[in-house]
């Protein structure tokens, strides 16, 4: 199996899914029970921000509460990461997801493109701080001091995602991009796999439960639950496994 020297790997919400998080777009998901419109925009946070703050405090109380904890997939993540370095492979993790599974399961060289639930910021100094607690209008920003600001530190529709140009040159120089329980809905992550077709170089897999909108676009594809494949496939990377 032709494996690379640097990996990009994108994961979704599906990688959380066994750990007990809802994803956005099953049947079950997020979306099926809350519109977009309503909770994941500038325009909703300005017109009702006491809904979309009990949107994310309810999920964020899930997070810090709850008994979530990182499953196989995101252990077999964090194990490429560390022992791939013995065999000079790099590995860049972009997660969609805002929940910090791929941390606690030890990962690191880790970008949240869509921002982090346990994370505020302010809108009126763009302080961005730790948050484990509810936010409510009246939370004071612990940067300038003035209540009326604090924000969860998650991107909605219509914001950019974040560190899009250091994403972009891994995508370029990358030999092996996966793609990992995401269903390719949501732009610009949905097109990454196009950005690395287009350096023309690397090997594009998806692993996801089931194909996703984007699965004609990769040159092989897995199919199944994250905590079992992914696992398998680490394990290929690092030549545990024959092909
Ligand atoms: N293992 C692997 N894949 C799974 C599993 C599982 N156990 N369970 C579900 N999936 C797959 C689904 O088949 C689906 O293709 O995970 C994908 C989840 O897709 P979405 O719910 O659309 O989540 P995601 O792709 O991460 O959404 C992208 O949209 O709403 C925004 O900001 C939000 O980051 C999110 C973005």
């Amino acid at each position: 199996m032709k494996t690379g020297k640097r990996i990009v790997i994108l994961t979704g919400a599906g990688i959380s899914k066994e750990s007990g998080l809802d994803t956005f777009r099953d049947a079950d998901g997020l979306w099926s029970k809350v519109r977009i419109e309503d909770v994941a925009t500038p325009e909703a946070f300005a017109r009702d921000p006491v809904k979309v703050h009990e949107f994310y405090n309810q999920r964020r109380r899930q997070m810090v509460g709850g008994n979530i904890r990182p499953n196989a997939a995101h252990r077999a993540l964090a194990r490429l990461e560390e022992e791939g370095a013995q065999q000079a492979i790099e590995v860049l993790l972009v997660t969609q997801n805002i929940d910090d599974l791929h941390e606690k399961a030890g990962s690191r060289n880790l970008l949240h493109m869509h921002g982090e639930m346990k994370k505020a910021r302010c809108e009126a100094c763009d302080h961005v701080t730790a948050w484990e607690a509810d936010l409510t209008r009246e939370t004071l920003c612990p940067g300038c001091a003035r209540p009326g600001g604090m924000r969860p530190h998650v991107v909605w529709f219509g914001e950019m995602p974040l560190y899009m140009d250091a994403i972009m040159q891994a995508l370029e120089r990358c030999d092996l991009f996966l793609s990992i329980g995401t269903s390719g809905n949501v732009y610009p992550a949905a097109g990454f796999v196009r950005q690395v077709r287009r350096a023309g170089r690397a090997h594009t897999v998806e692993l996801n439960l089931e194909p996703s909108e984007g699965v004609e676009l990769f040159a092989e594809t897995i199919h199944g639950p994250a905590s079992r494949i992914v696992p398998d496939y680490v394990a290929r990377i690092l030549g545990e496994k024959m092909i």
